[in-house]
């Protein structure tokens, strides 16, 4: 059931998925292959451990968790599928034989979107399951938008890196072609160039916009970045696949780089892609303090890193022919910030 191989644009088209937990034979046979009548992937599970995992696997578009698990209560079980931020947006209803006041009291409190009584027909689901779906579906697009926004903004603001993304995006791309990346990755790398950063909204502005170094502690709170970034894109399946290229686009090759240390190859190959890229981009545009670098010295910087032990040293040697072949990826009015790759 897990859909680790799929990108974001085949994981969109994809049936939705639904989880039922401890759904007691025959309702749960029943249940499923109604539901998988009607075009849903279904998994089953019987315990807690299982629907935590499998959540975590697969963030389902829907959860159903019947009421007679033996290990942990079900208001346990919703709380904590809530708590995880992969599942933050998915949603979990609780069915039970006939719900009070305090059940639904109880529901809210742990999360639950809703609380069913259980039904006499699959078919009487039916109909809340798809609203749920709809439901679901929509606040996926708008809290992807959003995220799009956001990154958006950070690449806009005044003095910022105006168009940082997008110039990444040329390089990185040609940098995964010439890798051997097919469609599917490259188009995941493209997100990842946009969405990279995302996580320095959560940086004060003073740090963000400072013209020069930063001091040990803005330092710390800047290269928090990277797993705030990933934590705000968690929650959306359709970006599942990029989560470790946010998360770990500030590694070096040598283990010295943020936030887990990662050597080497252990470092996604996405990501080492969008580094030299992002590096590339920093140094070839105008910061408050200094001018633009010309291409070539841009690049000799790139290979000094990769000397030192910190970017991938045979990306940067494919880069730098990529480069000359592309006539440096010239740009316009490039502007960008000091503390762009901090
Ligand atoms: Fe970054
Ligand atoms: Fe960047």
């Amino acid at each position: 059931m897990s859909a680790s191989n799929c990108g974001p644009v085949a994981r969109e088209a994809m049936n939705p998925a639904i989880l039922l937990v401890d759904f007691i034979s025959p309702s749960r046979a029943e249940l499923q292959s109604f539901l998988q009548s009607q075009q849903c992937d279904v998994a089953t599970v019987s315990n807690a451990d299982s629907a935590v995992s499998y959540c975590q696997q697969t963030q389902p578009d829907l959860v159903l968790l019947y009421d007679s698990l033996r290990d942990i209560g079900s208001f346990e079980l919703c709380r904590r599928l809530k708590v995880d931020p992969l599942n933050h947006l998915t949603p979990v209803v609780l069915v039970k034989p006939s719900p009070d006041q305090w059940d639904i009291h109880r529901g809210q409190k742990a999360g639950a979107m809703d609380i069913w009584s259980t039904p006499s027909s699959p078919r009487d689901f039916l109909g809340r399951i798809q609203t749920l779906l709809r439901l679901k579906k929509y606040t996926d697009e708008q809290a992807k938008s959003e995220v799009f926004r956001l990154a958006r903004s950070i690449d806009s603001r005044k003095n910022l890196r105006n168009g940082h993304s997008d110039r990444m995006v040329a390089c990185a791309q040609k940098l995964g072609e010439s890798l051997g990346l097919g469609e599917e990755d490259l188009q995941e790398l493209r997100i990842a160039c946009w969405l990279h950063d995302v996580g320095k909204i959560k940086v004060p502005e003073g740090i963000l916009l400072k013209p020069g170094p930063l001091d040990t502690e803005e330092r710390r709170i800047m290269q928090e970045h990277p797993v705030i970034g990933e934590r705000m894109c968690a929650p959306l399946k359709a970006l599942r696949r990029i989560l470790p290229v946010i998360r770990h686009h500030h590694e070096k090759m040598d283990g010295s780089g943020y936030p887990d240390g990662l050597r080497g190859e252990a470092i996604p190959m996405k990501a080492r892609i969008l580094q030299i890229a992002d590096i590339y981009d920093a140094l070839t545009t105008n910061r408050p303090y200094r001018k633009a670098l010309p291409p070539e010295e841009a690049l000799q910087t790139l290979f000094s890193e990769a000397q030192k032990g910190w970017l991938d040293a045979p990306m940067v040697e494919k880069f730098a022919q990529i480069c000359k072949e592309s006539e440096y990826f010239p740009a316009k009015g490039r502007t960008i910030q000091a503390a762009d790759y901090a």
